[in-house]
């Protein structure tokens, strides 16, 4: 009969060869999570295949630890540092595309960046979402659809942007609430829209180690100007997306590699003679604006839940055989497909 208790390694005399298996084995023994256990342990094999592979200093260790020490303390009190440095390695960019495929007809998602808050208010369609006077008016008209082109009702779409100095509101130490957000829902044909500003481009905040480390790489902190977006609601995967604006110097050079040529839109000038496509009324009145103002116009595109699983499994399965590792897909996600440290 066979024992259910694991086999207790020897944890004596380990050296550059046995010791990644030995604490792999006992970092496995008393968890009951398949998925924690499969995260932790190849976190813990690609830790130290690095260490091995580089031959890591002690030297270098320590730097590498007061980095993250001081990284872990700076955040405390502003945007977190590891967010950030999250964003600037495009782990941040990575783990949004393998979480949430599409399939080529669908809007494409990235990365959410640091600055989305809870507090944005709900607000009807055409309502202004920014109170800076100094930006350049912006009309905002978007319709929501799945990938058959039917419109989706009852999305809540959180969208947020910067002022006209690229700051996000959160920047700004005596805010006194949410400005250049909210929240708003599609209406019966899928449509939201709003009037905000221009966003400009702007760096992302590079004072403490994360800009220390661009600095030391020789790279800029600059985001190109765009605007953000989530849409939720029951039933379909949740889009986490930007709207970048077409032309910004920073276009091909996103500090934290988030533009996609799909995402980039072109801004038109609303004059006296523009009219909406579908009901040829005129745009100033139809939606309360002034000749000059600027139109985005966009399209998204949602997928299922469903949809989304099944592309998740499959890219799962597929990117784990290339790598000829042996393990089974739950939920999208892969975990071991023997349990050895319960045999
Ligand atoms: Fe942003």
């Amino acid at each position: 009969m066979q024992s259910n208790k694991p086999r207790l390694p020897h944890l004596k005399d380990l050296t550059t060869d046995n010791i990644t298996d030995n604490v792999n084995t006992v970092n496995a023994l008393n968890h009951d999570n398949a998925r924690f256990r499969y995260v932790l342990e190849r976190l813990v094999t690609h830790l130290h295949d690095f260490s091995r592979e580089t031959r890591l200093s002690t030297k270098e260790w320590m730097v590498g630890l007061q980095f993250l020490t001081t990284a872990g303390q700076v955040g405390i009190n502003g945007p977190s540092e590891f967010h950030l440095l999250s964003s600037i390695l495009g782990l941040s960019l990575l783990v949004d595309a393998m979480d949430h495929p599409k399939p080529a007809t669908a809007t494409e998602g990235t990365l959410l960046g640091p600055f989305h808050t809870d507090d944005a208010e709900h607000l009807q369609n055409g309502a202004l979402i920014s109170q800076d006077t100094a930006g350049e008016p912006l009309l905002v008209v978007c319709a929501i659809k799945d990938t058959s082109g039917k419109p989706i009702s009852g999305v809540d779409v959180d969208i947020w942007e910067t002022d006209s100095t690229g700051h996000y509101d959160v920047q700004y130490a005596n805010r006194s609430g949410p400005d250049g957000r909210c929240v708003m829902t599609s209406d019966a044909e899928g449509k939201f829209w709003f009037k905000g500003i221009v966003p400009v481009s702007y760096p992302i905040p590079h004072d403490g180690p994360v800009g220390q480390l661009l600095k030391s790489l020789g790279r800029h902190p600059w985001r190109p100007a765009h605007m953000h977006f989530t849409f939720e609601k029951a039933g379909w995967d949740k889009l986490v997306t930007a709207l970048f604006m077409r032309g910004d110097q920073y276009e091909t050079s996103d500090v934290v590699f988030g533009v996609k040529d799909s995402l980039i839109v072109n801004l038109e000038e609303i004059t006296d003679k523009s009219v909406d496509p579908e009901t040829g009324d005129s745009l100033s009145s139809r939606y309360g604006v002034s000749s000059g103002t600027k139109l985005l116009r966009y399209d998204f595109v949602l997928v299922s839940e469903e949809q989304s699983l099944s592309l998740r499994n499959d890219q799962s399965r597929e990117a784990l055989e290339r790598l000829g590792r042996k393990v089974r897909v739950v939920d999208g996600l892969p975990v071991p497909d023997v349990d050895s440290s319960r045999e």
